[in-house]
């Protein structure tokens, strides 16, 4: 276990950008913070890390958003908005799970029973304003 503090947007970022680093295809990432916590200001940095130019935005309307410019494509969900099990369970997750990319979840901790035991969880506090901390568990 391994906490971060992070004092503006641009640090989060950074620590999703080393992040990167870390990933290989297959690897997935779960999410858990109130609203406001960094989840997709990481998720940005994350996805820079991977050498993709793409514009990253919270995909709580979509659900899910795909970038795949960079090293491995990026499958970044958002479980926000999802009302039961059998909405989750149409989203075929093990195709992307067990896919040739990097998956990230935001709001996991809403359906855990649908994240693999190897998910790496990422958890995120507000600590002030500014200030965030964010736990590689
Ligand atoms: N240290 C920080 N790290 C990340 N974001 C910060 C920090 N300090 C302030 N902020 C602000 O907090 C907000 C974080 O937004 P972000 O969309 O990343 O949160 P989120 O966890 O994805 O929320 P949601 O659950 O709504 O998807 C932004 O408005 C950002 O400017
Ligand atoms: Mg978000």
């Amino acid at each position: 276990m391994a906490t971060f503090i992070s004092n503006n947007p641009a640090e989060t970022e950074a620590i999703g950008q080393r992040f990167a680093k870390d990933v290989n295809a297959g690897s997935i990432l779960a999410l858990k913070g109130e609203l406001g916590s960094g989840k997709t200001q990481l998720v940005k940095g994350l996805v820079a890390g991977l050498g993709s130019g793409a514009a990253v935005t919270s995909p709580t309307f979509t659900i899910l958003h795909e970038y795949s410019s960079g090293r491995f494509p990026v499958y970044h969900f958002d479980f926000f908005r999802l009302e039961d099990r059998q909405s989750v369970a149409r989203l075929g997750l093990d195709d992307y799970f067990f896919g040739d990319g990097v998956s990230v979840i935001e709001w996991a901790d809403r359906f855990p029973e649908f994240i693999p035991g190897q998910a790496r969880w990422i958890l995120f506090e507000i600590k002030s304003e500014n200030t965030r901390a964010i736990t590689l568990k």
